[in-house]
């Protein structure tokens, strides 16, 4: 489990995160939630060490989490809003240089590599990334961030611009993982996809932490999803 507590954030006058506390369950897949400028984006960057938070403590079960920590931090793998690959590597070589920087073996390198294209239907690994559409490239910087198997898997907003095929395959791979016992948490807007892929919802708007529950307890706001998020974030 990962753990977040008391998370605050003010850049210049603004308090974008407010005493935010939530955790992120093994096993489990946690949609986090919110309208634009909720603050969904800089608790994801505090969280990987990005930008240094005001206050508050990370937890991995009960163990103090420091994001500046490399041991600790090699736990999480992401995918952060508008990631970008390198243009004139092709996927394959993308996918390889990042077996490197997480110094995996090369045999175990390649295989991990061939078992991510296969199941993300990845088969234009030899075409350079420059060449790829939005979709493509997605499906590549997804299966970047899942080639090291970290525990805790965090995707900011990892389905936006992706057509109905793609989005099916990315979650049946989201769903194995979770499957397999990891953490992944991901924020989006499409709520139908919610009730499809996510155990688990946070809400948060206006830099709080709006609701946390299950996917049951969140339905049972209202038996539309649209509805029940408009009550919590207005
Ligand atoms: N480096 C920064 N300097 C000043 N303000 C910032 C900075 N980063 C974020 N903000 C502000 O913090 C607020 C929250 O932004 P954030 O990107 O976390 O929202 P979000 O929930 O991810 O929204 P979206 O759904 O649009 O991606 C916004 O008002 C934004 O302008
Ligand atoms: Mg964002």
């Amino acid at each position: 489990m990962l753990r977040i507590e008391g998370l605050s954030k003010a850049f210049g006058n603004a308090n974008v995160l407010k005493n935010v506390s939530f955790s992120m369950k093994d096993g489990r897949i946690t949609a986090f939630l919110g309208p634009n400028g909720a603050g969904k984006t800089t608790t994801i960057r505090a969280l990987l060490g990005i930008i240094r938070p005001d206050t508050g403590k990370f937890y991995m079960d009960t163990t103090p989490y420091i994001p500046e920590q490399v041991n600790m931090r090699k736990n999480i793998s992401f995918v952060l809003e508008n990631a970008s690959l390198y243009e004139r590597l092709n996927g394959y070589e993308n996918m390889y240089f990042v077996a490197q920087i997480w110094q995996l073996e090369k045999s175990m390198a390649e295989e991990r590599i061939k078992k991510l294209f296969n199941e993300l239907e990845i088969d234009y690994g030899k075409k350079p990334v420059k060449l790829y559409s939005k979709g493509m490239k997605q499906k590549l910087i997804l299966a970047r961030a899942l080639l090291p198997s970290c525990r805790y898997l965090i995707l900011d907003e990892p389905l936006s611009g992706i057509d109905i095929p793609t989005k099916h395959i990315i979650r049946e791979v989201l769903k194995k993982e979770k499957n397999n016992g990891k953490a992944i948490m991901y924020s989006t807007h499409i709520l139908e996809e919610v009730e499809e892929l996510a155990q688990e919802v946070i809400v948060i708007a206006h830099g709080e932490i709006r609701f946390k529950g299950s996917i049951n307890e969140f339905r049972s706001i209202d038996n539309d999803i649209e509805t029940a998020f408009m009550r919590l974030v207005v």
